[in-house]
Parts: structure tokens; sequence; C-alpha cells
């Protein structure tokens, strides 16, 4: 089967690789010329775990192919939409220029029965457009138009696309099922849940999940701030919850409030589309402004820890990405966290694994530094904004000797608190009686 994935960006690249690797033959397209030569040359413009070595083997193997043009959209049985969705400057709405503009390409190019796939996330109707612009430009065309949202985490794409929870399919075209069946087919043998919907219900799917795994965080940071002024432990919480199979034990991890480039944007979105049409999504919309206060709130358990005050302090954060195992810098709570404190005054040294480059986009005035340690030197507090793993077995007694107050503020309860304290700290993390 032949497959066009018009938009190599994260998701774009990762499903174009791996549909590659389940032995189609797929030409992932981007207008960039620039990120296509460095495709071409092997260079990722992303940082995800196994993503270069299954690029290249599936290049090697004549499967994968880039170009900056809609050529290979000819000849396709499937051609994905995976261009960005932005939130619209303003007003939150998901900006659908993109999607627009690429259906229009593709109208141009297609031949034969060609189904047209809709991966990136849109607001429900979107379909409905996509359909509509095709049909208007190409009244001769033989085509559908698929919903298939995606529910890869970043860090986790690949085995996430390779071993999905679910598929979700929103179609109401046999012809289209085919080609899906088709295009999906290691999944299917594999017996990997798939749903058949239709195309907007598969649309608010996409966005159902996301805000409810944005509530499921949010709930469980209110409930660490309880835990905290009440003497209990958050992730004995978690755990006591998430036992009980109808609550389930995932996304239950207190900390500095989500970020990166779903939730923040998907939430926005779902709150607009739900206004629109007079039915607003209450709890969501708390969830949302409920994280923004959160992540800025973080800086004042920083500040408490030292003393109440960090002007002409030097302060250490280590983690700058919105998770681990990402260079993804969007919506990042250590944003909020370090503009809070240079704003109490603070210099910021900080230090991230793969996101130094990217944070220069988002932060002024850091200190970037080469490592944990260097970070450390004669800062009056270290802050763990990320849970990378590398930060999970520092040497506290070298942290201790280089920072100039033994304070540590662990926003993602990677340290033990009494392992911490024996060693001379002063430990405040998140949802755990201090
Ligand atoms: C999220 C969803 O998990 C994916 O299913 C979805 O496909 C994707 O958005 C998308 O819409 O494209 P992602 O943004 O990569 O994936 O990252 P997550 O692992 O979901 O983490 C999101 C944020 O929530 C991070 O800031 C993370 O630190 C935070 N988080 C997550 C918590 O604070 N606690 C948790 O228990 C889990």
């Amino acid at each position: 089967m032949q497959i066009a994935m018009v938009g190599s960006g994260y998701v774009g690249l990762v499903s174009g690789a791996c549909f590659a690797d389940f032995g189609h033959k797929v030409c992932c397209i981007d207008k960039d010329a620039g990120k296509i030569e460095a495709l071409k040359a092997g260079k990722m413009p992303i940082y995800e775990p196994g993503l270069a070595e299954l690029v290249m083997t599936n290049v090697r193997q004549n499967r994968l192919t880039f170009a900056d043009d809609l050529s290979a959209v000819r000849g396709a049985q499937a051609v994905f939409i995976a261009v960005g969705t932005p939130s619209r400057r303003g007003d939150g709405h998901a900006d659908l220029t993109y999607v627009y503009q690429a259906a229009r390409e593709i109208a141009a190019a297609i031949e034969g029965f060609t189904v047209i796939v809709t991966k990136s996330t849109v607001p429900v109707g979107t379909g409905d457009e996509v359909e509509r612009i095709i049909r208007e430009a190409r009244p001769d065309a033989d085509f559908a138009v698929v919903s298939n949202p995606e529910f890869l985490r970043e860090g986790a794409a690949i085995s996430d696309f390779k071993r999905p929870d679910r598929i979700v399919l929103g179609l109401e075209d046999q012809r289209a099922e085919a080609v899906m069946r088709e295009v999906y087919r290691p999944l299917y043998l594999n017996q990997a849940p798939i749903l058949i919907t239709n195309r907007r219900t598969s649309e608010l799917t996409k966005y159902a999940a996301n805000a409810f795994l944005a509530t499921k965080i949010t709930f469980i940071n209110e409930i660490a701030s309880l835990c905290e002024e009440v003497g209990a432990n958050v992730q004995d919480i978690a755990r006591g919850i998430g036992l009980d199979n109808r609550i389930g034990a995932k996304f239950l991890h207190a900390g500095p409030g989500y970020g990166g480039s779903c939730f923040p944007k998907d939430t926005q979105a779902l709150i607009k589309t739900a206004q629109d049409y007079g039915t607003p999504v209450r709890i969501v919309e708390t969830v949302a402004a409920v994280n923004d206060q959160r992540k800025r709130a973080m800086a004042r358990k920083v500040l408490s820890a030292c003393g109440g005050s960090v002007r002409n302090k030097a302060i250490a954060v280590l983690g700058l990405t919105f998770k681990p195992n990402t260079d993804d810098m969007r919506d990042s709570p250590a944003i909020s966290v370090i503009t809070a404190l240079q704003d109490a005054g603070a210099k910021v040294n900080a230090f991230d694994p793969e996101g130094m480059e990217q944070a220069r986009h988002y932060l002024d005035n850091l200190n970037y530094c080469s490592d944990p340690y260097a970070c450390c030197k004669d800062a009056a507090a270290l802050v763990i904004v990320t849970e990378w793993d590398e930060f999970r077995a520092l040497d506290l007694g070298r942290v201790k000797s280089l920072l100039s107050e033994p304070v540590l503020v662990d926003l993602r309860n990677i340290y033990a608190p009494d392992e911490v304290r024996r060693q001379g700290f002063k430990y405040l993390s998140i949802g755990r009686y201090e």
C-alpha cells in the first residue's frame, strides 16, 4: 500500500515511520524544504527515543521517503493530514489554516479512490469541511474523508503507535474501512481494539480523552495541596484510589501542573467548541484555570524554602522540558516557574539533557550549565522541575557541598523525604507533609 503523510512534524514523522515499518511505502511530506533535506541526511527535527533508528532502517529498505512537494499523493491509497493545529491567537480556537490548505493541495493531486485521513487533532466538524473543500475543488474525484486521531505520548511515541490501547476510526464508507484495515493490518492481526464510529464522534473522542487526562492530573494536584496542609501523603492516596479499577492508577502523579503541546491547547479548543454550541464544559474550564494558576504558584514554594526571598540569589533548576525524554518546551511548567523566580529577583542556573536549545526560544537570561553539578554551584536552592532519570540518582553529598544553602525543592517527588533529610537538606516536595 502507498501512503502519503502530509506534514512531517512530530505526529507525521512518527506515524509515517511506523507505517513504513508495517511494510507500507510511505512518503513523508513537508513544506519546510530544510527539514526534508535534513531528514534525507538522517537528521531528526525532534528528539524522540528510537525514532532516528526507525527512520534509517525504513529509508534503507526503500519503504520511507521524504519530499517537499505533494507528488507522492498521486497514486497513494491513503493520504494522511498531520499538519499542526496550533491555538489561534486571541481566541483559543484551533487554527485550521494548515489543515484546509493541505486539503486543497491534496484535492489537486489525488487519483483513483483515495482515503484522506485527518490525524491532526481537529475540532468536531473539520472532516466535513475537508470533504467540502475537496469536493468543491474536484467534483469528479472518488474519495472518502476519515478521522483517525493519534494518542501518542511524546517520549513513548513509537511504542504507543505499535501497541496502542485503541485505534479510533471515524468513517462512514465501507471502502474507506477496507483501506484503513489494510493501513493498520498488523494491529488488526494483533487484535488491538479498533473502534469504528462516525466522523464527528471520532474527532470529539480525541478532545474528550485529553481533557479527561488533564482533569485527572489536576484533581490529584489539588489533593496534593490539601495533603500538604493536613499532613497526608498524596502518593499513598494516588495508590489508594488508583487500585480501584474504576479510577485506574495512571495519570495520578502530582506535580507542577501539566504542560506540553497537547493538553493546554486541546483543553482550550474543547472549551471554545463547547461554548460555541452553548453547552459549556465547566469542569474542563476549571481544570485549565487551576492548572495555569498552579504552574505559577510553584515558584512560591521555592521562595518559602528560601526563607521568603530569592532576591539576588542564584537558584539551580534541573529540567526545562515539559516532561522527560523530549526536547519540547511548549507550555512547560519550567517557563512559569523560572519567569516567576526571575521576577522575584533570582538569577537562575539551568540544566536539561535535551531541552536547552529549545529553551532559548522561551526563556531569557538563563545561565545554562553543562551538567547538574555545575548548575548547583553557589546556588541557594536546587529545584527539580522535570523528572529526567539522570536527576534521580544525583550524588547528594556533592550537591550539598556545591550549594550555598542545603535546600532541595522537588516538584516531581523523585526523592524520598527521609533519605534527603538524613543528608542534611531542607526538603520540600509535592503533596507530602513536611
Ligand atoms: C498527551 C497524551 O498523553 C497522549 O495520549 C496524546 O496523544 C497527546 O497528549 C496528544 O494529544 O498528542 P503528551 O503531551 O506527549 O501526551 O504527554 P503526557 O505524558 O500525557 O504528559 C502531559 C503533561 O502532563 C506533562 O507535563 C506531564 O508531566 C504531566 N503529567 C502527566 C502529570 O503531571 N502527572 C501525570 O500523572 C501524568
